[in-house]
């Protein structure tokens, strides 16, 4: 039968027919019928077909061992926030998107150490408590923290200026299932703009910005691993993240705390921010 407009479809599809496994023949035969639909209402020119190869090629090329542009496309298009949704822990801390950063091993710490390395200006504590979804709190728990700086900086981003592993520490909760470690607020800042995913960021007029956050990863023997972030509340962009990454429950008070009781518990002075963030872990079945 001839390729047409209407036929091409089936005959593409059919063609995955006899692949042996069976998920990748649904997720190809899935993919050629949204491909082919998406294709027959946009109804590229053979210029803009050649545009769009042009710029998949681009984004291709400026992936390295340390850039991920082809990650930093699915984020803008919401596609790895979904994936995150759609796979989300039922009960647990909702999981965001991983990002870039995460290239480095965070420095192994004791709990109530700064990831702080550069000296920032306001001394923040964030503490929580690690816990089953049946409520058992989690001793010995893994609690991995990646962050910016407070003008928006990660480690690897600026070599010449922070220490490698700065804003980074990998921690174990205590026999009570919590952790603490010292830090600074984190900034909102922008995601990498250098590249084909920057341009089209403003070709179609969008910001770059991400809300101030701090990265976790957090695990416990026998429960389901989560990567999430807690959000500063009120923070610039948070309405408007360019990767599509806040929930509500992940927003958290960053407070400025001026009792020096609670401080001399941290081992800080007064004042200073404090953060507490609770993980809910699911178990694994
Ligand atoms: C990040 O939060 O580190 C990030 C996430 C997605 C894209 C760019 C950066
Ligand atoms: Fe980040």
């Amino acid at each position: 039968m001839d390729f047409t407009v209407g036929s091409a479809t089936a005959a593409v599809a059919g063609s995955f027919d006899a692949t042996p496994d069976p998920r990748l023949r649904e997720v190809m035969q899935m993919l050629t019928q949204h491909l082919h639909d998406f294709v027959r209402e946009a109804a590229p020119t053979i210029g803009e077909w050649n545009t769009a190869i042009e710029f998949l090629t681009e984004v291709g090329r400026s992936c390295s061992d340390t850039r991920q542009e082809f990650i930093l496309l699915s984020d803008v298009l919401g596609v790895s926030m979904l994936v995150e949704t759609i796979n989300g822990q039922e009960g647990g801390t909702e999981s965001t998107v991983l990002g870039p950063f995460h290239m480095t091993e965070s420095p192994r710490r004791e709990l109530g150490d700064s990831v702080d390395l550069i000296g920032g200006t306001r001394v923040c504590v964030v503490s929580g408590t690690v816990r089953s979804t049946s409520g058992e709190p989690l001793a010995g728990a893994s609690v991995d923290v990646w962050q910016c700086t407070e003008d928006g900086f990660y480690d690897v981003q600026q070599p010449e200026r922070q220490p490698a592993g700065n804003g980074r520490g990998l921690f174990r909760t205590d026999p009570e299932g919590r952790f603490w470690f010292r830090t600074v607020v984190p900034s909102h800042y922008p995601i990498p703009t250098d590249g084909p995913v920057g341009r089209l960021l403003a070709a179609t007029d969008r910001h770059p910005y991400r809300p101030a956050h701090v990265h976790f990863i957090a695990s416990a023997q026998g429960h389901e691993e989560v990567t999430t972030h807690a959000f500063v509340a009120g923070s610039a962009y948070i309405d408007s993240d360019a990767v599509f990454a806040v929930k509500k429950n992940l927003m958290v008070e960053f407070v400025e705390t001026t009792d020096p009781d609670i401080a001399a518990e941290y081992g800080v002075e007064a004042p200073f921010v404090h953060a507490e963030f609770d993980i809910v872990l699911q178990e694994r079945s």
